[in-house]
């Protein structure tokens, strides 16, 4: 009989970053069976997590890393990771040779390959691993992860993302994660512009919106915008998930690569110009689908 190499099952993990997304990212970790350490900058949110859930809570990133043979993490965007990462007291310093580290912070590619780097000089192996899905992907553990990285290295955190994810798929080297998260965002940055114009016209033209949607959704014209987005787009309510500021984050991302690749994303820097506007009218922390208030402004 063929003896079946033993595996090891990574078990204690860290979780930096309990923001929207990271809080119930650790959580599922906790419930799939792992011994989770938490960390987040501000502390009364790892203390809610602990109340929330089981695992400890640590005082200081390098504290939460230290036992730890994988750390996931969640945070803002680039800036935090090159600060609290990269640098000389940084996360990367802290853990042990022979671990892991899965960031699923949407930052740009060349980023993502500067840690895979500087993960190499430390025994560290690194994954750019960003989300897609909110919110609700999040807390319902309904996510979909793009990954950049070793073979080697996917193999060892695949099982543990999918305590959050229901798609999960390797894409190619260090950065191709965050290129793949840029395709998604360049996509649904036209979706959601068109599908507001179409619904905004629907109801200037008399149409009841529910009646036109149940039809269209039926057709050529179906996306996860018109399918979940219709009824609170046309009540002007703006609080369902990915904040405007943080698509302008990711548009930039997108046009910064676009540079350097020489693709044109006309649409995608109209529709960052219309999510200015929405910020103007103080839709920084709207959702996307609120482009189509721009469309009611007087
Ligand atoms: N929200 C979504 O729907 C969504 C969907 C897909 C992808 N993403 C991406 O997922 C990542 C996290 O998003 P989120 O919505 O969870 O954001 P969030 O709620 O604002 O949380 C951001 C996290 O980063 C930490 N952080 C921010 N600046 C920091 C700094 N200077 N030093 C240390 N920690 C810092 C925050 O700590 P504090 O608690 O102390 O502020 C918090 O833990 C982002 O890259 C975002 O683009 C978000």
């Amino acid at each position: 009989m063929a003896i079946r190499p033993t595996i090891h099952v990574i078990k204690n993990v860290a979780f930096l970053g309990l923001g929207v997304m990271g809080f119930p990212m650790a959580g599922w970790l906790s419930r799939a069976g792992c011994s989770v350490t938490v960390f987040n900058r501000t502390t009364v949110k790892a203390e809610r997590w602990c109340d929330e859930n089981e695992g400890a809570m640590a005082l200081t990133a390098a504290e939460a890393v230290a036992g730890a043979e994988a750390v996931f993490m969640c945070l803002g965007g680039g800036p935090v990771i090159r600060e609290d990462v990269l640098s000389d007291s940084g996360v990367l310093r802290a853990m042990r040779s022979g671990t892991l580290l899965v960031d699923h912070t949407t930052a740009s590619a060349s980023l993502a390959r500067e840690i895979a780097s500087a993960g190499e000089e430390c025994g560290v192996q690194c994954l750019d691993a960003p989300v897609s899905g909110g919110q609700a992907g999040a807390e319902n553990g309904q996510l979909t992860v793009m990954v950049g990285g070793e073979p080697e290295a996917y193999e060892r955190a695949e099982s543990l993302i999918h305590a959050f994810a229901k798609m999960v798929r390797l894409i190619g080297p260090a950065g191709s994660g965050q290129l793949t998260k840029m395709v998604n965002q360049i996509a649904i940055a036209g979706v959601v512009q068109g599908f507001a114009e179409a619904l905004n016209f629907a109801i200037r033209a008399g149409l009841e919106p529910e009646a036109v949607v149940d039809v269209i959704s039926k057709g050529a014209a179906q996306s996860w915008q018109m399918d979940n987005r219709w009824e609170t787009m046309s009540a002007g309510k703006f609080e369902f998930g990915f904040a405007v500021e943080w698509m302008r984050k990711d548009l930039r991302i997108c046009f910064e690569e676009s540079r350097a690749n020489g693709a044109e994303l006309p649409i995608a820097a109209l529709v960052d110009q219309f999510y200015a506007d929405v910020a103007d009218m103080g839709g920084k922390r709207w959702d996307t689908s609120s482009l189509i208030a721009r469309l009611n402004r007087d």
